[in-house]
C-alpha cells in the first residue's frame, strides 16, 4: 500500500509533457481518504422505525427483509440500541388496526393513541433519542388516502389540514421533537406551525416533506403499514416526478411557512432535486432513501448480484455529495454498524 515505487523506468516509457496527472492521488488508500470529499458519518441518519399494537412481538415486512413492525416492548429495545450505535434520531411510523381506521383519521390524534403513547414511552426510555413523528392521515383512513375525500374521490384541502394540525398537537403534547408533514396538503406547514405555537410548543420543529413525489418506490412502505390507497392514486397532492420547478416552489412555500428542515423524497431517482433544493436554501436539506429503494438493493444482495455494503455505501454517500444533510433510511443501524471505528479501515 505504502511501498510506492514512484521512479518511471525511462527505457520503456515515454515520457509525455503532461502536467495534471488526477491519478497520482488516487495512488494510495491513505491519501485516498484524505482527499476524499464527502465523509458520510452516523451523525447524518434518521431511522425511520414501525410500532404496533400488541406486546412481545416483532414481524419482518416481507418486501422490506430487516426491518419489522415492533410492538413497543421490543421498539424500546431496539431504539436503546440504535441510540448506543450513535444514530440520533428515529421517524415512527404506525400500523394502525382496521378497527381504529375511519373516513377522516381521527384515531390520529387520540392522545392515548398508538403514536402518542410510543413517544411518551421512547422520551422516557431513551430521552436523548429524537423522535420524529409523520403527519399524515394515510395510516388512519379506511380509503388509504393522506387527506379526507368527498363523495367524488376528491382530496379535500383545508379540512385535511385542520386533522393534521390536531395530529401535530397532539403529537407534541406527547413529547415529540419534531413532526414531519408527509402529506403535501397545501398551506399545512404554515397552519401547523401556528397551532404547535399557540399551544406553547413553540420548540418543536418541522421537518416538511416539502419535494414529495407521487412514486412507485412507496410499495414497501405501504404493504409494511397496509397502507395502500383503496381506490385512485397520490397524483392530486403528491408530485410528478417530471418536474423539477416545481420542487423549488414547493421548498420555497414551506419556509416561507416556517419549516426548519426541508426534505427530497424519495432520493435515489432525485438526486439533481437534492441538489438544486440545497442550492437554494440555507437550511438543512433531508432526503428520504425510500423502502422501494431499500427493496431493490436487499433483493438483489440476496440474489448474490451485487456486494450490498460496498452499495449501500455508495448509494448514501451519492444522496450526501447530492447536497443531503440528513438522510432517512432503513439502512440506518446496519450503516451505523458498518461505520464503528473498528470496521472502519474494512470500509475503505
Ligand atoms: C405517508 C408516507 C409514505 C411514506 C412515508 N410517509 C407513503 C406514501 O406517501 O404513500 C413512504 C416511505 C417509504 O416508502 O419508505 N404519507
Amino acid at each position: 500500500m505504502s511501498s510506492e515505487n514512484l521512479a518511471i523506468d525511462k527505457t520503456t516509457s515515454t515520457p509525455n509533457n503532461l502536467i495534471h496527472r488526477p491519478r497520482r492521488l488516487r495512488r494510495t488508500a491513505t491519501l485516498r481518504r484524505m482527499v476524499r470529499e464527502t465523509i458520510l458519518t452516523v451523525d447524518d441518519l434518521i431511522y425511520p422505525m414501525f410500532v404496533m399494537e400488541g406486546e412481545g412481538q416483532k414481524v419482518e415486512i416481507t418486501s422490506m427483509p430487516g426491518c419489522y413492525r415492533y410492538t413497543l416492548d421490543l421498539l424500546l429495545k431496539e431504539i436503546a440500541e440504535v441510540y448506543q450505535l450513535g444514530i440520533g434520531a428515529i421517524a415512527l411510523f404506525p400500523v394502525i388496526p382496521e378497527a381504529k381506521k375511519d373516513d377522516t383519521g381521527s384515531e390520529s390524534y387520540n392522545p392515548d393513541g398508538l403514536v402518542q403513547q410510543t413517544v411518551k414511552a421512547i422520551k422516557q426510555a431513551v430521552p436523548e433519542i429524537l423522535v420524529i413523528t409523520d403527519v399524515a392521515l394515510d395510516p388512519f383512513t379506511t380509503h388509504g388516502h393522506d387527506g379526507i375525500v368527498d363523495e367524488n374521490g376528491t382530496i379535500l384541502n383545508d379540512p385535511t389540514v385542520e386533522v393534521l394540525v390536531k395530529m401535530a398537537v397532539a403529537q407534541a403534547a406527547a413529547g415529540s421533537d419534531m413532526v414531519a408533514p408527509s402529506d403535501m396538503m397545501d398551506g399545512r406547514v404554515g397552519a401547523i406551525r401556528k397551532a404547535l405555537d399557540a399551544e406553547g410548543y413553540v420548540d418543536v420543529r418541522i421537518l416538511a416533506y416539502s419535494a414529495k413525489y407521487a412514486s412507485a418506490y412507496y410499495g414497501p412502505f405501504r404493504d409494511a403499514l397496509d397502507s395502500a390507497p383503496r381506490f385512485g392514486d397520490k397524483k392530486t397532492y403528491q408530485m410528478d416526478s417530471a418536474n423539477a420547478r416545481e420542487a423549488i416552489k414547493e421548498v420555497a412555500l414551506d419556509i416561507e411557512e416556517g419549516a426548519d428542515i426541508v426534505m427530497v423524497k424519495p432520493a435515489l431517482a432525485y438526486l439533481d432535486i437534492i441538489r438544486q433544493v440545497k442550492d437554494y436554501t440555507h437550511l438543512p436539506v433531508a432526503a428520504y432513501n425510500v423502502s422501494g429503494e431499500y427493496a431493490m438493493i436487499k433483493a438483489a444482495a440476496q440474489n448474490g448480484w451485487i456486494d450490498e455494503k460496498r452499495v449501500i455505501l455508495e448509494t448514501l454517500t451519492s444522496m450526501k455529495r447530492a447536497g443531503a444533510d440528513l438522510i432517512l433510511t432503513y439502512f440506518a443501524k446496519e450503516v451505523a454498524l458498518m461505520l464503528q471505528p473498528k470496521n472502519l479501515f474494512s470500509n475503505i
